[in-house]
């Protein structure tokens, strides 16, 4: 134990109690308040724990290093560097966040395309030195702010058609070189190449593809007299069993791949960034009905009345991937209702939440259950309207302890 987290840090449930069951006696609680709080998430700290060795066991040449964006709760930080997780970091607050916890800087990466002058001069007085570029403008910002850091040239190795050039992470192939020879003459040191292919659909090959082109950046930098021995090959590992290709298929073409360009004995570290795959499924959201509103349109439903579409506001904006899930037990009629649209706090970003529902009725005070919610949820600061952060309830069951 490394004391990042104790006991106290989380609700200790008995083998087969699950995060359902947790979730369903704090409703229960809650419905005898009269003063309802407006949303909280159940997160399973042992479902993390599983996943973490499921990735050590599939990926055993990969370090994580998990992206705190992803998810910052404290539960997660503390689980995670507990078990011995480092972290990819946005910005000077996700720095801290991070130390504050106790994480020392050797295992924080700064990985942000993009960086403020100040966040770089941070990142430099706290001794992180691993940082990400693309282009010149962020290696003379580098350059000028940090002389100890640690630079991975971040490559666009993603082929998706889709991606619009400007949007994309990472540079071609084609301006490497001449990125290399930029970093030389600012004096600053390379250590390695980094990729990021997105986080929707993978086809595993993909990984092939880009380890592919990852070797060719590394032999430039070799060439060039740089001391090459960091690959980062990103995130975008599935959160759920639902998605296109499984983890496991994934984590086979990458080890066939890193045995092909970066065979064991050549002296590369390889590290990753997974966000969903880490956190999405420990997570359960349950959000208050706080508004509702009944808009009749014009056209007549099946059975001759005029139809209606029932607008709920929730307490959240369940974002992210969202599941929407048998309604809570605070969920009190079972009437088959209009179609309903669902939305968040007004002015959040995540406003518009879902339309066309087929649900129950809703009305103000009734819950609603949303799972896989661990990933790009859990809002940095306070949400619009005052509405308050929603509160997290970790649980792990002895046995994962
Ligand atoms: C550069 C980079 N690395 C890693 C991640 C994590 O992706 P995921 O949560 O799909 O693993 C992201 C997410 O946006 C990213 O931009």
């Amino acid at each position: 134990m490394n004391g990042y987290l104790t006991e106290s840090n989380f609700t200790m449930v008995e083998e087969g109690f699950t995060t359902r069951d947790l979730l369903e006696n704090l409703l229960a609680e809650l419905c005898q308040e009269r003063d309802q709080q407006a949303s909280f998430f159940v997160a399973d700290l042992g479902d993390i724990v599983q996943k973490h060795l499921r990735f050590l066991k599939a990926l055993p040449r990969v370090k994580p290093f998990f992206p705190v964006r992803c998810n910052g709760s404290e539960g997660v930080i503390r689980l995670l560097a507990e078990l011995g997780a480092s972290f990819a970091c946005a910005n000077k607050a996700e720095i801290s966040r991070v130390q504050s916890i106790g994480v020392p800087a050797d295992r924080i990466f700064y990985s942000s395309p993009c960086k403020q002058v100040a966040h770089i001069r941070y990142a430099a007085s706290q001794g992180v030195q691993l940082m990400t570029f693309d282009n010149e403008v962020e290696l003379s910002k580098v350059a000028r702010s940090h002389p100890h850091a640690r630079m991975l040239l971040g490559i666009a190795a993603d082929s998706s058609p889709s991606a619009h050039p400007s949007m994309r992470f990472g540079t071609t192939l084609e301006s490497c070189r001449y990125l290399l020879e930029a970093a030389k003459e600012q004096a600053v040191e390379v250590v390695g190449i980094s990729f990021h292919l997105g986080s929707h659909g993978l086809e595993p090959q993909a990984f092939a593809q880009a380890l592919a082109a990852a070797q060719m950046a590394f032999e430039m930098g070799t060439e060039m007299g740089y001391h090459m021995h960091l690959l980062d090959i990103g995130g975008g590992f599935p959160g759920t069993e639902d998605s296109r290709a499984r983890f496991e298929e994934m984590a086979a073409v990458i080890n066939s791949a890193l045995d092909s360009y970066f065979p064991e004995d050549c002296g590369v570290q390889v590290v990753a960034t997974p966000g969903r795959y880490y956190v999405t499924s420990a997570f359960t959201l349950a959000a208050s009905i706080t508004a509702r509103e009944e808009v009749a349109t014009e056209q007549p439903s099946s059975d001759g009345r005029a139809s209606c579409i029932t607008s709920a506001m929730a307490s959240t904006a369940p974002s992210a991937a969202s599941c929407l899930t048998a309604p809570a037990p605070g969920l009190s009629c079972t009437r088959p209702g209009p179609s309903t649209s669902l939305r968040g706090p007004a002015g959040h970003s995540d406003e518009r939440v879902a339309d066309g529902l087929d649900l129950p009725e809703l009305q103000v005070g009734d819950w609603l259950v949303f799972e896989d919610m661990g990933a790009y949820s859990i809002p940095s600061s306070s949400l619009p309207g005052g509405c308050p952060q929603p509160h997290v309830t970790y649980a792990m069951s002895r046995v994962a302890w």
